[in-house]
């Protein structure tokens, strides 16, 4: 079984504290958008499909006994607890994104006469709980186009008919604790080990916070997969020595350009793994790519506090004094990424925009 990250059922909801693994495995209650908003913002659940997904189910959670007199009153309700679970963490944009599709409906739920107050309420909280079931199908199928593409890759550089099992590096953590289930960019690992072709997969450590070494490397023992963590500073070396045949990293928010927003550190992978000819692939749901923003400039990079990094647990690693800048994210540019694998197909940096408003249109 995987590792599940959120257990929900209606007026019931769980996280796994992300903080304690993985020496310890132990699931939080979160009792309405307040208990959401601290798990988020104080990294108890992390990684941006599982922020969106617990931020919109802690409302559900809130909303779930109370009784509203007006549909006007649910409607306010629910703008205002979404606009303040958005601002729980500024860089991923998949809660913004969720926040908007909630609003837009609530919206027209406000505005449907055939629809009173008890069934605008019980259509939120469908739509709300659907979010976990559409996060899992999607990223099977991320799963499913990004091991498909990074074979062919493999394939058409050998020359071969078919690609035999590979090695691929991934970075921070985007699996089943990230996600509601699979996960993305793990996903495509995952789904490369179903189908015998995974060789080895290589996950960094990820410092300061250490998603790597903490979440994926448990995440990967837990799966049995051929495994090896190795640390940030060891990318250009492992890509020189190890014949790694692609790079397959998540994102928080991919701009109309491609730029893409995701874990601190990932910019420095696709440098290298340019310099090397290895392929740099971001797997990411279409709830994390942001038409509304023209390139990586406009992404807010969330800066964290210095005690990530001058601290391992309770222990100081830094000296004393010393200035600090910990920005959690880094924008890698779309020169630099191969193609972004969403559950819709994998698509050229250069033509996304493009691209998925043709889709979203048909
Ligand atoms: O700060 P985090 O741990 O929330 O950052 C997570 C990442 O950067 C992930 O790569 C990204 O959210 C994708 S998770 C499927």
């Amino acid at each position: 079984m995987s590792l599940q990250s959120i257990k929900y059922t209606r007026g019931s909801l769980e996280i796994l504290d992300q903080l304690l693994l993985p020496v310890q495995s132990k699931y939080l209650p979160v009792r309405g958008v307040e208990d959401g908003w601290k798990v988020i913002n104080k990294m108890q659940v992390r990684g941006a499909p599982a922020i969106a997904i617990v931020g919109c189910l802690s409302l559900a959670v809130e909303i779930h006994p109370e009784e509203f007199d007006s549909k006007k009153s649910l409607r306010q309700e629910l703008e205002g607890k979404l606009n303040y679970l958005v601002s729980a963490r500024p860089t991923a944009v998949n809660m913004k994104m969720a926040a908007d599709e909630l609003l837009s409906l609530a919206n027209d739920l406000t505005k449907d006469d055939n629809v009173d107050v008890a069934a605008m309420k019980q259509r939120f909280l469908n739509a709300t709980e659907a979010m976990l079931k559409k996060d899992i199908a999607d990223n099977r199928a991320i799963g499913a186009h990004g091991a498909k593409a990074i074979l062919q890759l493999v394939a058409a550089a050998a020359g071969a008919p078919m690609s035999g099992p590979v090695r691929v590096l991934t970075h921070c953590n985007t699996g089943s604790l990230a996600t509601a289930g699979y996960g993305t960019a793990l996903g495509v690992v995952r789904q490369l080990s179903e189908l015998g072709k995974l060789e080895h997969v290589y996950c960094t450590e990820t410092r300061p916070y250490n998603q790597g070494a903490r979440l994926t490397a448990y995440e990967l023992v837990h799966e049995k997969f051929p495994a090896t963590l190795v640390l940030d500073s060891m990318v250009a070396a492992l890509l020189r020595a190890k014949n790694v045949a692609a790079v397959v990293v998540g994102a928080d928010r991919v701009a109309a350009n491609g730029d893409t927003a995701n874990k601190i550190g990932t910019y420095q992978i696709a440098v290298v793994a340019k310099h090397h000819g290895v392929p740099f692939f971001v797997a990411a749901p279409l709830t994390s790519i942001d038409l509304h923003i023209p390139s990586g400039d406009h992404i807010i990079i969330e800066e964290r506090p210095d005690r990530e990094m001058t601290h391992v647990g309770e222990h100081r690693i830094a000296a004393p004094g010393i200035n600090c800048w910990n920005p959690a994210f880094d924008v890698t540019p779309a020169s630099l990424i191969t193609g972004i694998i969403t559950e819709r197909g994998v698509f050229q940096p250069a033509q996304l925009k493009e691209t998925i408003t043709k889709l979203l249109e048909t």
